[in-house]
C-alpha cells in the first residue's frame, strides 16, 4: 500500500476473510492513519484486499473509503463507473441499501444480487461486468470463498504477481516488487480468479485466455528522502545526476544518424502530434518549439483530455509522442489509443518503462529519471525536456535541416547541463528562501515568459499552485496587455522568466508595463539580462548565461525551488498536496 500511496492518499482500507467472515478496517486521510488503526485493532487472515483512495465520487471520509461491503461481497476499485447512477437507482428500487456516496458500491450490490439469484462467483462476475460501464481495476472477495480473489480490468492497470505458493494483485509492478518480479498484466476486458496456486484469466466474453508472464525490473527498493525534508527537495537536487544519465543514453542517438530511432523515423513523417497532461504537457509545448525550430517539423499538441475530442485531421503517415512520467495517466493513454486507431506511429516518453503507455507504444523513450515520489513533478520534467531536445536534434539531423556543426554545437550545449545545474543548485537556495518567505504572503501570482520561457512560465505557475495553494497563472508575456494587466497592482507579484535571448527586450517592455501600474516584478534572468535591465525589481535571480536549447532546463531550477520553499513556508504537505495524486488513472 505504501508503494501505491502516490496514486491517492485521501483515505485507505483493508479487508480480509478470517474465521469465515469478511472483516475490514478503514481510515480517513493518509495511510499512516490506517496503520495506527490496525495496530489498535489488528486484522488477521491469509487472503485480503486493500486500497488507498483518490476520491472521484463521494467525499474522502472513512465511510466512503474502500473496501466497500455488502452481503458477503467486498470490493476495491480504481476508476470511475460512468453508469453508476442508473445502476444505483435500479438496485435501490429492488431494495438495496446503500451506505456510501461512491460509484464503486454499485459493484458490490450487483454482485450480491447475482449471488442471491443463485449465480456462482464467476457467473456473477461475468454478469456484473456486462452491466457496468466505465473504467475499473477491481479486486473482489466473496465471503463464501476464502481461497480466491476475483480481479477485473478495463482502463486502469492491474498486474497479477506470481509468488511461491502465494499470489498477489496490484495496480502496478512497483507494488508487487517486494513479493515477486514475475508479473502478468491483465488487458482491458480481462477478469481473473486468483488462488494461491495461480490465476485463471478470462476475456470479456468469459472465454479462458492466456496472458504473457513478464519478469518485472521494478525494484523492491522503496525511495527514501535521504538528508532532505521532502522527496520533492531531494528530486530537485537529483537533477544534475539524472540529466547526466539521460544524456549518456541519448547523445549517441543524435551522433549516430545511420541508425534512425527504431520504428520512429522522423525523416518520413509530414507532421508530429504530441499529447500529455499537466507538467508533461508543458514539456511537450517546449518540445514543440524545438521540433519546429530545428527540425522544421509541424507539431500539433494539446492536453490529452481535449486532444482526441478535437478530431484533428491527422495523417496516418504522421507520428505521435505521448509524454507521461507515470505512464498510467488515463487521459494520455486514451489519446494514445485514439492515435493508434488512426494508424499513426506511437512514441512514448515515460519514466515507468513497464507502464500501460509504454506497453502500447511502438517506440519507448525512457526518461531514466529514477523514481519520482513527490506529487509535483521536477526531475521528470527536466529529463522529459532533455529527451525531447535529443529527439528534436536527432529529427533535425535525419531531416537535414541542421548542419553538422550546428548538431555538434547543440550536443555540446546539452552536455554542459549537469555541470551548470549543479552550479545553480549550489548557489541560489539562500536567495530563493528569502524570496519564498515574501511570496508566501501573497494569494495570487502571475508568471510571464516568451518563446520556450512561456511554457516554463505555465510550469512555474503549476508548481506554485499545486503545492502552496497560491493561485498562479502562467502567461505569454506579450499577452499581458490583452487583459491580464487589469490584475496588476501591489498585491500581484509577477515572476518574469527572461534569459537574455532574442525575446529579452520585448519582455523588458512588458516588465515596465507592470512596474508602471504599481506591480512588483521578480525577474529570473542571466548575467547579461541583469545588466541590461534597468528595472527596479522586487528581486532578481541571476543564472549563468546559457545556450537557448538548455535554458528551459536551467531556468526550471529556480522556479521549482521557489514553489518548494514557498510551500514549506505555507506549511502545506509538499510531497502529497491536498486533492492531488501522483498518477491520475481516471479520465
Ligand atoms: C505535475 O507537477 C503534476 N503532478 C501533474 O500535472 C502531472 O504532471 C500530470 O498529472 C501528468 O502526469 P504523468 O506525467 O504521470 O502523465
Amino acid at each position: 500500500m505504501k508503494r501505491l500511496e502516490y496514486r491517492g492518499y485521501d483515505s485507505a482500507g483493508v479487508a480480509t476473510i478470517t474465521g469465515g467472515a469478511l472483516q475490514r478496517r478503514r481510515a480517513e486521510g493518509k495511510l499512516v492513519n490506517l496503520e495506527t488503526r490496525l495496530k489498535a485493532e489488528p486484522l488477521n487472515g491469509s487472503i485480503g484486499i486493500a486500497h488507498t483512495r483518490w476520491a472521484t465520487h463521494g467525499a474522502p471520509t472513512e465511510g466512503n473509503a474502500h473496501p466497500h461491503f455488502t452481503d458477503g461481497v467486498a470490493v476495491v476499485h480504481n476508476g470511475i463507473i460512468e453508469n453508476f447512477a442508473e445502476l444505483k437507482e435500479e438496485l435501490a428500487a429492488a431494495g438495496a441499501e446503500f451506505q456510501t456516496d461512491t460509484d464503486t458500491e454499485v459493484i458490490a450490490h450487483l454482485l450480491a444480487r447475482h449471488r442471491q439469484e443463485g449465480m456462482g462467483r464467476g457467473e456473477a462476475m461475468h454478469a456484473m461486468l456486462k452491466r457496468v460501464k466505465g473504467a475499473y481495476a477491481l479486486a473482489i472477495l466473496f465471503e463464501d470463498d476464502p481461497s480466491s480473489i476475483m480481479a477485473a480490468r478495463n482502463g486502469p492497470p492491474l498486474a497479477i504477481g506470481h509468488g511461491d505458493g502465494e499470489m498477489f494483485l496490484a495496480s502496478d509492478a512497483i507494488a508487487l516488487a517486494p513479493f515477486t518480479n514475475e508479473v502478468t498484466y491483465l488487458i482491458d476486458g480481462d477478469w481473473a480468479v486468483i488462488g494461491k496456486g495461480g490465476a485463471d484469466i478470462f476475456d470479456f466474453d468469459g472465454y479462458p485466455v492466456e496472458r504473457p508472464r513478464h519478469t518485472s525490473m521494478a525494484t523492491a527498493y522503496l525511495a527514501n528522502k535521504g538528508k532532505h525534508r521532502h522527496f520533492m527537495e531531494k528530486e530537485i537536487y537529483e537533477q544534475p545526476e539524472a540529466i547526466a544519465y539521460v544524456l549518456a543514453n541519448y547523445i549517441s542517438l543524435i551522433e549516430n544518424p545511420a541508425d534512425p530511432i527504431p520504428s520512429f523515423d522522423f525523416a518520413s513523417i509530414p507532421s508530429l502530434a504530441i499529447s500529455a497532461c499537466g507538467t508533461a504537457y508543458l514539456a511537450g509545448l517546449i518540445g514543440k518549439y524545438w521540433f519546429e525550430h530545428y527540425a522544421r517539423l509541424p507539431v500539433e499538441i494539446d492536453v490529452a483530455s481535449e486532444f482526441r475530442y478535437r478530431e484533428i485531421p491527422l495523417s496516418p503517415q504522421s507520428a505521435a509522442l505521448f509524454i507521461s512520467q507515470s505512464g498510467e495517466t488515463a487521459d494520455t493513454l486514451a489519446s494514445l489509443r485514439y492515435c493508434k486507431k488512426l494508424g499513426l506511429k506511437i512514441g512514448a516518453i515515460v519514466n515507468a518503462a513497464e507502464s500501460s503507455i509504454a506497453r502500447e507504444a511502438d517506440a519507448v523513450f525512457p526518461i531514466l529519471a529514477g523514481p519520482e515520489i513527490g506529487v509535483a513533478s521536477t526531475k521528470a520534467f527536466t529529463c522529459q525536456l532533455a529527451v525531447l531536445a535529443a529527439l528534436a536534434i536527432s529529427a533535425a539531423r535525419t531531416r537535414g535541416t541542421v548542419t553538422e556543426n550546428e548538431v555538434q554545437a547543440l550536443v555540446r550545449s546539452l552536455a554542459e547541463m549537469p555541470r551548470i545545474m549543479g552550479q545553480v543548485l549550489n548557489s541560489i537556495q539562500p536567495q530563493i528562501e528569502l524570496l519564498a518567505r515574501e511570496l508566501s504572503k501573497y494569494r495570487d501570482a502571475l508568471y510571464l515568459g516568451r518563446g520556450t520561457s512561456f511554457p516554463l512560465a505555465m510550469e512555474g505557475a503549476l508548481k506554485l499552485k499545486e503545492i502552496s495553494y497560491i493561485h498562479a497563472e502562467g502567461y505569454a508575456a506579450g499577452e499581458l496587455k490583452h487583459g491580464p494587466i487589469a490584475l496588476i497592482d501591489k498585491d500581484m507579484p509577477v515572476i518574469v522568466i527572461a534569459p537574455f535571448d532574442r525575446f529579452f527586450n520585448k519582455t523588458v517592455s512588458n516588465m515596465e508595463e507592470v512596474a508602471a501600474r504599481g506591480g512588483r516584478v521578480i525577474l529570473v534572468t542571466d548575467e547579461k539580462g541583469a545588466t541590461a535591465s534597468k528595472l527596479d525589481t522586487m528581486h532578481t535571480i541571476v543564472l549563468p548565461a546559457v545556450d537557448e536549447i538548455i535554458a528551459p532546463m536551467i531556468f526550471s531550477l529556480p522556479i521549482q525551488l521557489l514553489a518548494y520553499h514557498t510551500a514549506v513556508f505555507m506549511g502545506t504537505d509538499v510531497d502529497q498536496p491536498r486533492n492531488l495524486a501522483k498518477s491520475v488513472t481516471v479520465e
